[in-house]
């Protein structure tokens, strides 16, 4: 199982002042085989991160909720999920009459990726390889997690619970997919239902998440 911490072993990372110096290329090792997170090397994103962020969570749990990888908050505590995507998730959570304690949370990519804009650290898309390389750690999570069912939130986790690139978000959001010994309902990343342009379609995303919740619910039961 994959640790919780919740301070910073290093400096947070912040935007360059100084611009036009070129970083020096992070070490990256794909095959590397890490103990921690603290120690992975398996793609360059350690580099610009504070800390990688591990799932929180009960030890086991019947659902296992997989997000995208950490925001900016998320970096600097150490935690998934605590920023305002998280609010918006604790809401549908609630909704949905599922306790945040009765589910595992983590993302695809444990290292939070960004791009400077002034000050700001904005979030940028991790990229497949990135996805893949830390594929070791969501293996070991769900294999220690035991959870039978998945919900991927938005497209990212999607591709990375079903392991195929291909997998497309809107043609899997309200069914239930096997994969596996295990089930996966797929809904939109709760940044979308944050900052989606219009009212509608944001009312829309978190619907469907708190109804993606429900399913899980409900699967999970069925189970017991
Ligand atoms: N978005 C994610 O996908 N994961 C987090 O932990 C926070 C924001």
């Amino acid at each position: 199982m994959v640790t919780t911490k919740r301070t910073p072993k290093r400096t947070p990372k912040r935007p360059s002042s100084s611009e036009g110096e070129e970083p020096a290329a992070p070490e990256v090792d794909p095959d590397q085989h890490p103990a921690t997170l603290d120690d992975c090397r398996r793609c360059p994103l350690w580099a610009n991160a504070t800390q990688g962020v591990p799932g929180a969570g009960p030890r086991r749990a019947p659902i296992m909720m997989v997000g995208e990888q950490p925001g900016d908050k998320e970096d600097l505590q150490g935690l998934p999920f605590v920023g305002p995507a998280g609010a918006l998730l604790d809401d549908a959570l609630v909704e949905a009459g599922v306790g945040r304690k009765e589910v595992y949370v983590t993302n695809a990519v444990k290292h939070f990726k960004w791009t400077p804009r002034g000050k700001r650290r904005m979030h940028k898309t991790p990229g497949q390889r990135e996805v893949d390389a830390c594929r070791y750690w969501l293996d070991q999570e769900l294999e220690s997690v035991g959870a039978h069912v998945i919900v991927a939130l938005g497209a990212t986790a999607l591709k990375a619970v079903l392991e195929d690139p291909k997998s497309r978000l809107q043609d899997s959001i309200g069914k239930v997919i096997e994969h596996g010994d295990r089930l996966v309902v797929a809904t939109y990343h709760p940044s979308f239902a944050l900052r989606a342009p219009d009212p509608e379609t944001r009312h829309r995303a978190y619907a469907a998440i708190v109804a993606a919740l429900q399913d899980a619910k409900k699967l999970a039961q069925r189970r017991k």
